[in-house]
């Protein structure tokens, strides 16, 4: 039997955190190939660094507000990372942007959820670009970080109608069921090896896409 060792993860948060517990709760099964061993915020108030806390994750909280610049704040994030040996970083509901120099740090090693489907509706108020453009389709999508912004190689996408009479809330709710899904297998391909970076793409091997391709934007 080949016991190979699980990639460790930091999770990044601003708020309440609920993509960080989706994640905290599939790292305890047993097989499952990466273990979340940070939670890190940017707002000391975040409810989720109280849920990780509650989950036994030792969490660091860094308010920005309190370093003078950008990069002393991105400094201070990253040494915290390195310190506790990050193999990888999951943002979720991260809402900082990085410098570009922590960004080329963690180039490869750090994966955001997207409320979108990419390259579609970037940025914020997601749900309502989608209302607004009439678009009968919307979702999430994970994706590997990159300096420009909700633009990196995609790893794996989730759909949802839009239904006659979706507010931008109805919208979000359905969503962030799919989020809470998607970015637990996402994560999984990632860790095992199964999906890797190949320049600007995200490819997979044969088994994953047998395996679990009906949950995959599959673009070798
Ligand atoms: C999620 O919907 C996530 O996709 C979104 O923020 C929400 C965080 O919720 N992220 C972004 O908009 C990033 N640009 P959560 O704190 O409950 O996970």
């Amino acid at each position: 039997m080949t016991i190979s060792k699980k990639i460790r993860v930091a999770i990044l948060i601003s708020g309440r955190g609920s993509n960080m517990a989706s994640l905290i709760a599939a790292a305890t099964a047993a097989d499952y190939p990466a273990e979340i061993v940070l939670v890190a915020s940017n707002r000391p108030d975040a409810g989720g660094l109280a849920a990780a806390a509650a989950a036994g994750i030792p969490t660091r909280a860094l308010d920005h507000k309190a370093y003078p610049s950008r990069a002393a704040f991105d400094g201070a994030l990253h040494a915290e990372l390195v310190a506790a040996n990050i193999d990888l970083v999951c943002l979720a509901g991260f809402m900082r942007i990085f410098s570009a120099g922590f960004v080329e740090a963690w180039a490869g090693r750090m994966i955001n959820i997207h409320p979108s489907l990419l390259p579609l509706f970037k940025g914020v108020h997601t749900h309502e670009q989608a209302l607004a453009a009439g678009v009968r389709l919307h979702g999430c999508t994970v994706h590997y970080v990159v300096p420009e912004l909700d633009a990196g190689p995609i790893v794996a996408q989730a759909a949802v109608p839009v239904l006659p009479g979706d507010d931008a809330d109805a919208l979000a709710a359905r969503i962030l069921v799919e989020e809470h899904r998607l970015y637990p297998a996402a994560l999984a391909l990632i860790a095992s090896g199964h999906a890797r970076l190949d320049g600007d793409r995200v490819v997979f091997s044969d088994t994953v896409r047998r395996a679990d391709g009906a949950l995959l934007s599959l673009r070798e």
